[in-house]
């Protein structure tokens, strides 16, 4: 059992292979934080506590006598608004009577074998391994609020889950502003912060900022996780590196508006409190009901990030991806989007396969264009049935007719959106999210259905189960084209619109939960204009993504490389395009574009008939190599490699076999410079003492060298040049 209690000091103890995390239940009923991070045996770790008086930190009542005795600066399990604690809270909730104020103390608490499971929203499987769940119940004896705070322990994957569900057991209503999914208190050894930022087409670039005495928030507003802020932060110190040193994860299981915030205090502790997004939040809790927070998934690492990755990468393929789609690898597909956009009919879609299979990929994916009046994105959305004026002979035949050539067939859909122009609008204008007497705010032309309500989703249902049973279909691509506004449900009452956002979210989960349980051999690829949804939620039901709509090889670099902090490339959907590159105009080697490509799940998206023929021969060997390395490189162990030596911008990452006896090493260049020293990096995760030959270059060399003594290149020259090397090492 991971986890233990001792009932004298009442301490809780969780205990992973390489950390612990403990918590104290102080004399009167607080629940402390007191460690987490590499493991200390039993060790009470209470002893690093010190108090002091810390003026204007006022006490709880019964530590009166007692004035270094302060919530504000005491570590909290789970902090709470309103009674001295001037940090950041996870929960804030007004009563009946307009009190403002929680005090959770607390109450009982009980631990079991097996993993806890949510209703109604992702969580982290149990599957594998050993996990076990400890529950506490804290309470606030005055408004009767309590939280149940859950814990699930993955003994040998490092990782511990933590969620708190809210009850009301009062005889009132309660209205929660705030609940935050965990609260995390670090009094030493974290002083800076990654997050991960970006835009459109440039998502999830590590932003790593040193903690001064405030409060950094990152997060989304925009109903969406978004491409703008991914819901992770990682937590570590200035000596921490790609290999050594502490590192957390806070990772949310949640796709829709989040805030993350890390606060340094006066005494220099560091906060970390991570949840659904505040800002416009408000639900209401009638007597007897419970309000489920999203998970969290945390991980401590003492190798560095590159540690801390590994352990994300780990649990995410093991126990959020759906068991069913584990290490089984999805088609090689030909997209049709950058092909021919809205520009196709029935005969282009079929010569589009056709080259598909000539190219030897494996699935033909029609893209958005293919239903209802949608010949632009002005029109369509909702009116999910065949547009036979461009499709002539419908769906049905064109897919048996792709399936005939031996290639599998993918439909792209964007369920939660409607456009103002279609029949589903014009029917029932009152199913998309719009604020009384307002125009609704438009983006690429289309509004967003009120996912809370039951009609919205049965409809939807019906459409896609429909869509499901007459055509024949592999693989969906679902999209989300924009971000949420105007958050107003015509069904709901008016002091409940601020859960609107919320239950869209739980409406969007239950709708796709409803699809997976009666299609569960269907691959679903979440996409949200790229990565604006690149989240564990969406992971759970999604086990790939989309990962930007930027297709450009030498941008992919730098976002594949920012998304493997937190995610396994097998997740990360990435496609080779044309030269020159539709967003960005740049011209790529299709080597290049193959190698980056091919560290993702693969696919093609591009007019095979503007190809030479030496690229469709490339094409071809990139998809066996592709095939050959699949286990490599998506059940291997990832590294982020840093060459520094040419003084040129150059990406390196290396994928290790689990018997590490076969590595596979990308080296990628940004820029050229004449002349430069040789590109140089230190491989690792190799047998120490194992000789590998490097099929490139049929050199021979110990991974003891490779490792300390390094590899060089040879100078990089040309446009972004990208080299690949394979080593294997003798059996042994
Ligand atoms: C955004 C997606 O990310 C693209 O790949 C494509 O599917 C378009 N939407 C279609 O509208």
């Amino acid at each position: 059992m991971s986890i233990r209690y001792y009932e004298e000091e009442q301490r809780f103890v969780l205990e992973t292979r390489n950390s612990v995390y403990q918590m104290k239940i102080d004399r009167t009923g607080c629940l402390r934080h007191l460690y987490y991070g590499r493991s200390v045996g039993s060790a009470d770790m209470n002893y690093l506590y010190r108090t002091t008086d810390r003026g204007f930190s006022g006490n709880p009542y019964e530590f009166q006598d007692d004035r270094g005795c302060s919530f504000d600066v005491m570590p909290q399990e789970y902090s709470t608004y309103g009674v001295g604690d001037y940090r950041a809270a996870a929960l804030r909730c007004t009563a009946e009577n307009g009190s403002r104020s929680t005090d959770l103390r607390y109450e009982s608490h009980n631990y079991k074998e097996g993993k806890y499971i949510l209703e109604g929203l992702p969580y982290v499987r149990e599957n594998s391994g050993t996990v076990d769940t400890l529950t506490i119940k804290l309470k606030d004896p005055v408004t009767n609020v309590a939280a149940w705070l859950e814990y699930g322990v993955f003994e040998e994957k490092d990782v511990i889950t933590r969620t708190a569900r809210i009850c009301n057991e009062s005889q009132d209503a309660v209205m929660i502003e705030k609940a935050a999914s965990v609260c995390l208190d670090f009094p030493y050894g974290v002083s800076e912060m990654i997050s991960f930022s970006g835009r459109h087409c440039m998502e999830r670039q590590p932003f790593r900022q040193k903690l001064g005495q405030n409060c950094v928030s990152v997060g989304s507003k925009r109903g969406m996780s978004s491409h703008h802020n991914n819901p992770f932060v990682i937590l570590c110190n200035d000596e921490t590196t790609e290999d050594t040193g502490d590192a957390y994860g806070v990772m949310l299981m949640y796709s829709g508006s989040h805030k993350e915030e890390v606060e340094k205090d006066q005494a220099g502790n560091v906060r970390v409190v991570a949840g659904i997004q505040e800002e416009g939040f408000c639900w209401k809790l009638e007597p007897g009901e419970a309000f489920q927070t999203p998970e969290t998934i945390l991980t401590y690492s003492g190798s560095g990030l590159n540690g801390l990755s590994s352990n994300y990468h780990r649990i995410i393929r093991e126990n959020v991806i759906d068991q069913k789609f584990r290490g089984k690898r999805s088609p090689v597909l030909l997209n049709s989007w950058e092909a021919s956009y809205f520009d196709f009919d029935e005969k282009s879609i079929y010569d589009l396969a056709v080259q598909a299979r000539e190219l030897g990929t494996e699935m033909l994916v029609l893209d958005d264009g293919w239903f209802g009046a949608r010949n632009d994105d002005h029109a369509g959305l909702g009116d999910w049935y065949v547009n036979e004026n461009k499709l002539k002979g419908g769906l049905a035949q064109l897919s048996e007719k792709i399936h005939d050539l031996g290639l599998q067939f993918g439909l792209w859909v964007e369920p939660e959106m409607v456009n103002e122009n279609s029949d589903l609008y014009r029917t029932h204008p009152d199913w998309a999210l719009k604020d009384p007497g307002r125009n609704p705010n438009v983006a690429r032309n289309q509004l967003v259905l009120d996912m809370s309500r039951e009609d919205v989703r049965e409809y939807l249902f019906s459409c896609i189960d429909r869509l499901l049973r007459e055509i024949r279909i592999d693989y969906m691509k679902w999209d989300f084209n924009r971000s949420v506004a105007n958050a107003y449900s015509a069904q709901l009452p008016p002091e409940r619109e601020g859960e609107v956002l919320h239950r869209f979210v739980l409406g969007t989960y239950s709708l796709l939960e409803k699809i997976r349980c009666a299609y569960p051999d269907l691959l679903i690829e979440g996409c949200a204009g790229g990565g604006g949804r690149f989240d564990a939620g969406m992971l759970f039901y999604t086990p790939q993504i989309w990962c930007s709509d930027n297709t450009d090889a030498v941008s992919r670099l730098r976002i594949q490389e920012g998304t493997s902090y937190g995610y396994p490339v097998c997740t990360m959907g990435s496609h080779v395009s044309a030269s020159p590159n539709h967003q960005t105009r740049r011209n790529t080697p299709i080597s290049t574009r193959g190698i980056v490509a091919s560290s993702g799940a693969l696919g093609y998206e591009l007019d095979p008939s503007t190809l030479s023929p030496e690229e469709k021969d490339e094409i071809r060997k990139q998809i066996a190599q592709y095939q050959e390395d699949y286990s490599l490189v998506h059940e291997g162990t990832y590294y982020r490699l840093h060459e520094k030596a040419s003084g040129t911008s150059t990406v390196c990452w290396q994928f290790v076999s689990a018997d590490r006896n076969e590595a596979l090493l990308n080296l990628a260049a940004e820029s050229v410079a004449p002349n430069t020293p040789f590109p140089h990096v230190r491989m690792k995760g190799l047998k120490e003492n194992a000789v590998y030959t490097i099929r490139e270059t049929g050199q021979q060399i110990s991974g003891a060298a490779l490792m300390y003594g390094g590899y060089s290149f040879d100078i990089l020259a040309g446009d972004y040049p990208c080299v690949q090397l394979h080593l294997a090492a003798a059996a042994d």
